[in-house]
C-alpha cells in the first residue's frame, strides 16, 4: 500500500517542480497604456504603489509596502545598475534605465524606469519617485548583452561592493566610448 503513495508524492513533486521552472521563464508583458509607479523613503522602502505596479509583481499591497524596493530584484541584474542609480538619484538628478524584475511567483518583467527625488520646500531630498513604462523590445538585445558582461566582471570580485563598483565602471567606459551618458544611450536603442 506504501509503494503507490510514495509514487503519487513523487509524482506531485515533479509536477510542482516543473510547474515552478516554467513560470521561472515565463516572461509578464507592461502594456503599452501602463504606467506602472511606486515611491519610496530615502533607503528605497516602498510608500506607495499603484495598482498596474502590484498587479505585474504579484505581491499584494501588505507585502509591497514596507519592503525594500530590492523584494523585486531579479538575479540578472548587475549590481552596477543599481550602484549608478542610486550614485545619480542620491545627488538629485533623475535617472532612466532598463530593468529586469522578478515577479513573486517567479516570471519576469522588463521595463524602463525613471527615478527622480522628491523634494521638500527646502530643495532637501525627502524620498524618490519611480514611473515605469513598457520597454522597446529592440532596446532589450543590446541591454541584455551588457548586463551579462556586467554580471561577468561582478563574478571575478569575492566582494558583492567591490563587483558592483567594478562592473559600474565598465558600464561608464563602455558609455563613454560611445560618447553618451546611460540615458542619452538608451535613446539610441
Ligand atoms: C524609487 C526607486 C525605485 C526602484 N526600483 C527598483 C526596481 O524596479 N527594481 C529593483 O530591483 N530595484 C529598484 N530600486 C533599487 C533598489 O532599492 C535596490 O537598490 C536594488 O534592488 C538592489 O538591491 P540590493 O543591492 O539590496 O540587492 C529602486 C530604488 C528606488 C529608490
Amino acid at each position: 500500500m506504501a509503494a503507490p503513495k510514495v509514487a503519487i508524492f513523487f509524482n506531485l513533486q515533479l509536477v510542482l517542480m516543473k510547474a515552478i521552472a516554467l513560470s521561472a521563464q515565463s516572461e509578464r508583458m507592461v502594456r503599452e497604456q501602463d504606467f506602472l509607479v511606486s515611491k519610496t523613503d530615502l533607503k528605497g522602502i516602498i510608500k506607495y504603489a499603484n495598482q498596474p505596479f502590484i498587479e505585474i509583481t504579484g505581491y499584494t499591497e501588505q507585502e509591497l509596502v514596507g519592503k525594500n524596493h530590492n523584494i523585486i530584484r531579479h538575479s540578472d541584474m548587475p549590481g552596477g545598475v543599481f550602484k549608478l542609480l542610486w550614485s545619480v538619484i542620491s545627488v538629485g538628478n533623475e535617472f532612466f534605465g532598463y530593468i529586469k524584475n522578478s515577479s513573486k511567483d517567479g516570471s519576469f518583467y522588463w521595463i524602463l524606469a525613471n527615478v527622480t527625488p522628491s523634494f521638500d520646500t527646502n530643495s532637501k531630498i525627502v524620498g524618490y519617485y519611480s514611473v515605469r513604462r513598457m520597454p522597446k523590445r529592440s532596446a532589450l538585445r543590446e541591454v541584455e548583452k551588457i548586463y551579462a558582461t556586467m554580471l561577468e566582471v561582478e563574478r571575478q570580485y569575492p566582494n558583492r561592493k567591490q563587483g558592483a563598483q567594478a562592473s559600474m565602471d565598465y558600464l561608464l567606459n563602455f558609455l563613454a566610448q560611445h560618447g553618451a551618458n546611460y540615458e542619452e544611450f538608451i535613446n539610441t536603442l
